[in-house]
């Protein structure tokens, strides 16, 4: 009997993101699928992307170099077979973008007409090797591959639909792991239904939100990564969770970012005296790494005691500015700063989560049937620190490639039997809703002082603790009231906590994004860290 409210799909893809759609667009051309997200379609890190993404374009450039500078930035922690995998396919995976419809802006000043593409160059990259739709590359993929879903005959949007957990076969006692579909919240009627599939892709993003300040959108709670880990999948990397050095500092300005393209096309950090400082930290100044940026600024803030340090790109010419930044331009004359004329208050934030749920070149985890792509995803790709606008490249390239595993895998596998429906005769209505207000912002605070851009294994220890004690609260109220949206991202957010806690830990080195005081040299061998379901 079908319970009320059960969905079924060939495939369920949870994450309306450059990954999502992506994997979704591609299944869609053989199988059916329910694509769910849990707020606004467009709501994700994808619709705020600057900068671009990377890949060969340049007729002087090559794969290998790319490659090179990938593994630089990654202080030796990447792994070889990731990186190959996405750079390799790159320019296809650009190549599949563009023919879906994604406009790149093209170079004007070359002879050919503007045929080839305009490529931009940000920290780290030894070649101009990104392409951009000016500086709102993000927003350009993610509405022109969320029409194309919405009006997909094989794909079902569900918008407003919170993921809860993952349903599989050893929940349900058996011994096996398979994935069996997910139990999701409907934000609308406030009610949780089930979702049957035969296969589940993970497309949730990363979990900087984690963290106090951040340029990530409210949905980036690390979802995916903790029902993954519920379920039984191991994790990896979680300490690597990358600053990025340029949020405008501004009090009505959450989250705004200031892309490292303004650095990659001339503008330079200066102390609130004007005096230039990062040659002082690094022979490639501005365009050093972004873990190497973001601790000079950090270091700067804290030295001299102030708020912000200043990004000054007033010596670059007003239309080029206007023309190259326009969304920068007008957002921050909205807020009073006129980019042209004056400097750019800025601070470091958390941006992007370099760890996540292991899988393999088909996208593949730990739980048979279940894929995970995009900042979910733990790929080898960004070893201990990502290289800039690698990301988008990453959620297309591996989109793809899963998308093919499933489709050659899916005849051989069958629905589910009917499913358990959740069971809320146990809760009641929450009666103290300020339990997890202030859960969210503790966690978050202490995060943000703990586990930030400097930590010491005091401060790591001191955040297990208060982690592990919320847990325990959260986990009482989440047995006890009915769910709500905070709730479930409270919840999350407190799982991954401990999970990057644990990871920077486990490593007893100072690498890349992570900068632990109490251990400040590197290892000679260095690993990945990875955590078991089963190992605490
Ligand atoms: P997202 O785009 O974050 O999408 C996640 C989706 O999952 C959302 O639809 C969300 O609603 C949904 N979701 C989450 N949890 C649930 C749940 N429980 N149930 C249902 N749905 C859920 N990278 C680059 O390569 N180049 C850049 O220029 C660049 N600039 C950036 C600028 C900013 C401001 C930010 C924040 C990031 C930037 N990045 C950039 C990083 C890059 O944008 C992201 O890594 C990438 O977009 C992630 O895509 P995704 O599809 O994995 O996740
Ligand atoms: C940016 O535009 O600076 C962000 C690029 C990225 O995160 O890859």
């Amino acid at each position: 009997m079908t319970q009320l409210n059960e969905h079924q799909s060939d495939v369920l893809v949870i994450g309306s993101g450059a990954a999502g759609l992506t994997i979704a667009l591609n299944l869609a051309k053989q199988c059916k699928v329910i694509l769910v997200s849990k707020s606004k379609l467009s709501e994700g890190s994808t619709y705020y992307a600057q900068g671009g993404i990377a890949a060969v374009f340049d007729d002087n450039d090559t794969v290998e170099a790319h490659i090179r500078d990938t593994k630089i930035a990654g202080g030796g922690l990447c792994e070889d077979k990731g990186v190959r995998h996405t750079i390799e396919n790159s320019k296809e995976a650009i190549l599949w973008l563009i023919k879906n419809g994604v406009s790149f802006d093209r170079d004007l000043d070359r002879d050919d007409e503007g045929t080839e593409y305009h490529l931009t160059r940000e920290g780290g990259h030894s070649h101009r090797r990104i392409l951009h739709t000016a500086d709102a590359t993000g927003k350009e993929i993610q509405l022109t591959l969320q029409q194309q879903a919405l009006t997909h005959p094989n794909i079902t949007v569900l918008e407003r639909y919170n993921a809860v957990d993952l349903l599989t076969t050893q929940k349900f006692g058996e011994g096996s792991n398979r994935v069996l579909g997910a139990y999701v919240w409907n934000r609308d009627i406030e009610h949780v239904e089930t979702i049957k599939a035969k296969s589940v892709v993970l497309a949730t993003g990363g979990c900087s939100k984690v963290y106090q300040y951040t340029s990530n959108p409210d949905v980036s709670s690390g979802d995916g990564i903790a029902m993954a880990w519920r379920a039984g999948c191991r994790v990896a990397n979680m300490e690597f969770n990358q600053f990025h050095p340029t949020c405008l500092y501004h009090p009505d300005a959450r989250n705004f970012l200031l892309t490292e393209a303004l650095r990659g096309e001339g503008a330079i950090l200066r102390r609130p005296d004007g005096s230039r400082f990062m040659p002082d930290f690094d022979e490639r100044a501005e365009l050093a790494p972004r873990d190497i940026v973001a601790q000079a600024i950090d270091f700067e803030i804290k030295r001299l005691g102030v708020d912000c340090m200043y990004l000054d790109i007033t010596h670059k010419p007003t239309e080029f500015v206007i023309k190259h930044f326009p969304t920068i331009y007008h957002r921050c004359l909205e807020l009073g700063i006129d980019i042209t004329e004056q400097p750019i208050p800025v601070v470091p934030a958390a941006h992007y989560t370099c760890g996540g749920v292991m899988i393999d070149l088909d996208g593949k985890t730990d739980v048979d049937g279940l894929y995970a792509v995009g900042e979910v995803s733990y790929t080898g790709l960004h070893g201990a620190n990502r290289l800039a606008s690698n990301s988008l490249l990453e959620c297309i390239v591996y989109a793809r490639s899963a998308s093919e595993h499933i489709i050659a895998n899916i005849e051989s596998i069958s629905l589910p039997e009917t499913l358990p429906a959740w069971d809320e005769s146990q809760v009641s209505n929450s009666d103290e809703e300020v339990v997890i207000a202030h859960n969210w912002h503790e966690l978050r605070l202490f995060m943000w002082d703990y586990v930030g851009i400097v930590r010491t294994n005091k401060r790591l220890e001191r955040a297990l603790r208060r982690c592990q004690m919320l847990q325990q609260e959260i986990q009482e109220y989440y047995s006890n009231f009915r769910v709500s949206n905070n709730l479930l991202e409270l919840r999350n957010l407190v799982q991954v906590a401990e999970l990057i806690i644990r990871s920077a830990m486990d490593r007893k080195e100072s690498r890349g994004l992570h900068f632990n005081t109490d251990y400040p040299t590197k290892e000679d061998h260095p690993k990945p860290t990875i955590l078991t379901p089963d190992s605490f």
